[in-house]
């Protein structure tokens, strides 16, 4: 069985980019399944329907999320009907699911999104959380799990890898917006700090410069704005599964239309 896994994509240069690209590369990688964080999808704050549906019809099969999951209220209504989740961590009242069970051609993936507590909202911790709806998954018959883990920290990844690798198929990053070159594979599970952002490329994290720099020299809250025009840049990770053990992977990147850069995960 074989996954793509793309981080957050950023307003409207990052869906541009998923519509260009991913359908393409799943026939020529052969994928199966395509997992994204769409935290960010409209105009850099949460996700509306509109633009749920879109990218659903552009391939993406099951949506993560994070800090700026609430951001559009209409978020909730979308939980209902769409395969949209929410960080796992939080307390049982909050609406949505953090994980879910999807059945890909026979094969049963347990998909968990979790957020971290460095400079995070307030949530429940993650650690003793992933254990939770780990053994959650796998009572609803899941073989393979993957963990989103939405976390600013790279310790705290790394750490939530490290306490789980050998028991699930992988954990990948997001939330930095900035990718990582951790790629590894170890004791048959996937690690990827931070996978990185799809959209714009020659901003701050996505959003237009002006505002980030002008919010840095100031310390005033200027607006972001998501650029019209931008350098773009679309990164996944593919990997594949024989049952819970990922035994190989890989993560594209492409600058704007075609330039293409592939990176071979470490193995062990
Ligand atoms: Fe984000
Ligand atoms: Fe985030």
């Amino acid at each position: 069985m074989k996954i793509g896994f793309i981080g957050d994509i950023v307003g409207k240069p990052g869906r541009d980019m998923i519509k260009t690209h991913l359908k393409k590369l799943r026939e020529e990688f052969g994928i199966d399944f395509v997992m994204a964080n769409t935290e960010n999808a409209s105009h850099g704050f949460g996700i509306n329907m509109k633009n749920a549906v879109e990218l659903f019809n552009n391939g993406i099969d099951v949506m993560s999320g994070g800090n700026h999951t609430w951001d559009r209220g209409e978020i909730v209504e979308c939980m209902k009907t769409m395969l949209i989740l929410r960080p796992y961590n939080l307390p049982d009242l909050v609406p949505g699911r953090g994980a879910v069970v999807c059945d890909i051609d026979g094969c049963k993936l347990g998909i968990i999104n979790l957020m971290g507590h460095f400079t995070m909202p307030m949530c429940d911790n993650p650690f003793l959380k992933a254990k939770e709806a780990v053994n959650f998954v796998k009572e609803e018959g899941a073989e393979a799990v993957f963990i989103d883990f939405h976390a600013e920290s790279t310790s705290e990844k790394t750490a939530l890898f490290a306490m789980l690798k050998g028991e699930i198929s992988g954990i990948v990053g997001t939330h930095t917006h900035v990718g990582t070159d951790d790629l590894t594979i170890d004791e048959g599970t996937l690690f990827l700090c931070d996978i990185g952002l799809t959209g714009c490329r020659d901003g701050v994290i996505g959003v237009d410069k002006e505002a980030a720099i002008k919010r840095f020299l100031t310390g005033l809250n200027y607006p972001f704005d998501i650029p019209k025009e931008c350098k773009k840049i679309f990164q996944m990770v593919i990997f594949e599964l024989q049952g819970r053990v990922c035994v190989d992977a890989f993560k594209i990147k492409i600058y704007d239309e075609y330039e293409r850069e592939i990176t071979k995960a470490h193995n062990g």
